[in-house]
């Protein structure tokens, strides 16, 4: 049994934040910003709005597109590394707020790689769980943790807040449609390369005065470290996921990388040899959404009508762990 993606939504909040309104809060320039990342603006939230609340409002446009009820999800996996709280997961906060008591609630934590990981685990559980509407979420508020001073600037510029939701179902009308194959790593030895370095469970107390002093409650990046990561390992594991189904790089109708950096997607696509016409940037407006990009982007790229039925599509991401990964499927 095949499981295809059913319905699709995304939420982004309505504050729009322009590069130069950051150089307003810090020494950047608007030139730089497009330059190095490809990013002209993000979105962040209003005080008061947490990542399960961008989660919901996701969940309702997947749930409306997929035709379905709320009632009827069975499975809720939440990717996030914005989570409402350190615990409970963020899963069961969204739970609550969608009204579905009892439905079984999982967080996952491979923050850009989240949404390619938590499509596989959906299908695993689809194929074989018995589910039938698994709901999978990916959903952040990265502007509540940023280093907005001068200090933080490398990766404040970065980042933007959104969600996607993706309704995960067996197919049942024999096409050949649905999610074909996975390929999937992680390499923890790198986990200090892009992480958050004052939080440390291992100390009594975990954070201290002079942790916050020094801003490291702040994620912190070895930017051309992770840029020379990305542009290895994702070219490598585009190549392995199509291997799997006997596919190459000139049978994929669309790419849809992870919006970290305009420039990594641009040397990824150079690297495979794909048509640049076929590969999905949305990074421009939205930053980087981390566990939310990929579903951005595919929506992106249905809204402007890229996507068709029977296409075959590549999703393809690296992120903090490090962890990556890719998963092909046909529309
Ligand atoms: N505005 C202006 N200058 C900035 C800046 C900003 N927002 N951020 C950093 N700089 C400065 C640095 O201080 C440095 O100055 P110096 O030369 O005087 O020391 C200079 O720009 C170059 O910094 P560097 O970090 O070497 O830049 P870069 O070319 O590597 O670009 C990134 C920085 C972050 C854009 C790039 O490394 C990157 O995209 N990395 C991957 C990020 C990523 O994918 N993250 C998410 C993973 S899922």
């Amino acid at each position: 049994m095949r499981a295809y993606i059913k319905g699709l939504g995304t939420f982004v909040p309505s504050r729009v934040v322009t590069n130069a309104d950051l150089a307003e809060k810090m020494d950047t320039s608007d030139e730089w910003i497009r330059q190095r990342t490809g990013i002209v603006e993000r979105r962040y939230v209003e005080e008061g709005t947490a990542s399960s609340d961008l989660g919901c409002a996701a969940t309702k446009a997947a749930a409306e597109d997929a035709g379905i009820a709320l009632e009827e999800i069975d499975f809720i996996i939440l990717a996030t590394l914005s989570p409402d709280r350190f615990f409970p997961g963020t899963a069961c906060y969204m739970q609550a707020k969608l009204g579905l008591p009892g439905v079984p609630a999982l967080d996952i934590r491979q923050q850009c790689t989240g949404f390619v990981y938590g499509l596989t685990l959906a299908e695993s559980l689809v194929r074989s769980g018995g589910y039938r509407n698994i709901l999978l979420v990916g959903a952040e508020v990265h502007s509540h943790s940023l280093d907005f001073t001068t200090r933080g600037r490398d990766v404040a510029v970065l980042f933007g807040d959104g969600a996607g939701a993706a309704i995960v179902s067996p197919l049942e009308d024999g096409s050949e449609r649905g999610i074909l194959a996975h390929a999937l790593h992680a390499d923890g030895r790198f986990a200090e390369k892009l992480c958050i370095h004052g939080w440390d469970i291992s100390r009594d107390p975990y954070m201290t005065a002079e942790d916050i002093e020094a801003g490291e409650q702040y994620p912190k990046m070895e930017g051309r470290y992770v840029f020379k990561e990305a542009v290895t390992r994702v070219p490598q594991v585009i190549h392995e996921v199509l291997a799997k189904t006997g596919h190459s790089v000139a049978d994929l109708d669309l790419l849809v990388p992870h919006q970290a950096n305009l420039r990594i997607n641009e040397a990824v696509a150079k690297q495979i040899g794909i048509d640049p016409a076929k590969v999905v940037n949305n990074i421009q407006r939205f930053g980087n959404t981390t566990a939310a990009s990929i579903a951005l982007a595919l929506a992106d790229a249905r809204a402007q009508d890229r996507l068709h039925p029977g296409d075959l599509v590549c999703l393809a991401a690296l992120g903090s762990g490090f962890t990556w990964g890719a998963l092909t499927l046909r529309w």
